[in-house]
């Protein structure tokens, strides 16, 4: 069969990084765009009239005009347990845990519970546009595999591991060193590979894992060099303390890590908000991804995430963004990078439109190493592409009357937007969020 089909829509693509806000040669515009898809890919990106030309008589075509096409948005750290954590009142972060997220992930050893949550939070992401995710599953392989099977499901690139974690945390949320070895390389040998899934290799934080526990992830780090790694680093003071008095030999929070080799080019390291120099210098040496997640850090009072002290080093690090939902207060991509700039404004620093929209698509795929298949609109990558109303409600209406470039209406999306903006999720080719049910 031949699904062949022209998307019609003003097209908008990141090329590479943003070097300020009137950077033109970073990104790909087309007021009359279109792609077109087939099989799950893109096969053609430009001008309407130009890819109207090329295409066969009789091709298939959907209309999106005036809206925006842009690849799907990528969310590179969140908790899928945790959809009835977020919002709830705490402190800090480990009253925060303590309280009402260690209790509600004790839950996910019921796979109807899990596969129950999984339903949703897709649905969610969908809703969002985020067509990609990295997320935190439970202790439970069950979470894992509720995870794993809805993605392939619905087809749809995801990232995502079982959770490391065997000690500081209540019975019923605990494996052991073993377990865990087990249960992740089980979860491997079910999951990844299948389908458009990724498995990644997941100890919660120190805190919560044993030296035994550390050293079984280095293990599973060396058999499988490909995987991606998660983890918590440095997000809150009262955690650094605690993490540095559990390994007394380590020089700082990310010498621990370090120390178990779990630094690298595929590691995420969620929040790396107050890093020292020398832990800066490790993290890029080692090409590690700092994981900046906005609402969370504002949420839980962790701190201000210091994004161009990073950037501005000799050695740059490698900067992702995501919601890190429950602990990040929403879904939206949007929500997510307008507290990333209003902490930018904190800092005294700005953080362009241009340089949100290419962190939300191609930043993320570069963090995750993935752009040669997500994050953009380029020819023979996969389908996944979302399309944009920045007129969706009242207030957004009347703000676009005044609006009259493409960075004012990012920036008005980033702003104001919600899922209202998101008119249609495409994941590979197929168009996915209008097929959901209600909210
Ligand atoms: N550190 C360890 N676990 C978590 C978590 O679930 N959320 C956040 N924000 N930080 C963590
Ligand atoms: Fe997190």
């Amino acid at each position: 069969m031949n699904d062949r089909t022209i998307i019609r829509g003003r097209l908008l693509s990141f090329l590479r990084k943003p070097e300020s806000a009137s950077d033109e040669g970073c990104y790909r515009y087309e007021n009359d765009g279109a792609l077109v898809i087939e099989n799950g890919r893109i096969v053609a990106c430009g001008a309407y009239a130009a890819v109207r030309d090329k295409a066969p008589e009789g091709t298939r075509e959907i209309d999106h005009r005036p809206h925006l096409l842009m690849p799907g948005f990528i969310d590179t750290h969140l908790h899928f347990p945790q959809m009835q954590v977020i919002g709830s009142y705490a402190g800090g972060l480990l009253e925060w845990l303590n309280t009402y997220t260690f209790p509600e992930e004790r839950r996910f050893a019921d796979a109807a519970h899990a596969g129950r949550i999984a339903t949703e939070f897709f649905d969610e992401l969908l809703r969002n546009g985020t067509t990609t995710a990295v997320a935190y599953c439970t202790v439970h392989k069950t979470s894992a595999d509720a995870y794993f099977a809805e993605s392939l499901k619905r087809g749809m690139l995801m990232l995502g591991g079982k959770v490391m974690m065997d000690r500081n945390a209540p019975e019923g949320l605990l494996d052991t060193p073993e377990q865990a070895y087990e249960e992740t390389k089980a979860v491997i040998a079910g999951w990844h590979g299948r389908g458009r899934n990724h498995v990644v290799i997941t100890p919660r934080f120190a805190i919560t894992s044993t030296p035994e526990q550390m050293e079984a992830a280095r293990t599973l780090a060396g058999e499988f060099p490909d995987l991606h790694i998660q983890t918590h680093l440095s997000e809150n003071h009262d955690e650094i303390r605690y993490t540095c008095e559990l390994f007394p030999e380590a020089k700082d929070y990310t010498d621990i890590y370090a120390r178990y080799g779990l630094l690298g080019p595929k590691s995420l390291f969620g929040h790396a908000i107050h890093l020292s120099e020398r832990e800066a210098d490790a993290m890029s040496e080692t090409r590690s991804v700092a994981v900046h997640c906005p609402t969370s850090n504002l949420f839980l009072g962790s701190g201000l995430f210091p994004w161009r002290t990073y950037e501005r080093r000799g050695k740059p690090l490698r900067i992702a963004v995501a919601t890190d939902v429950g602990g990040g207060t929403s879904y939206s991509m949007f929500a997510t990078m307008a507290e990333a700039y209003k902490i930018q404004q904190l800092l005294g620093e700005r953080l362009n439109p241009l340089e949100s929209f290419y962190h939300m698509t191609l930043g993320n795929a570069e963090a995750l190493s993935l752009s040669d298949r997500i994050g953009t609109l380029e020819p023979g990558t996969d389908a996944d592409f979302i399309v944009l109303d920045a007129a969706a409600t009242p207030v957004m209406k009347l703000r676009m009357e005044t609006v009259s470039t493409v960075t004012e209406e990012l920036f008005l999306l980033q702003t104001l937007g919600d899922d209202r903006s998101v008119v249609e999720a495409y994941v590979a080719g197929r168009p996915m969020k209008q097929s959901l049910s209600p909210a």
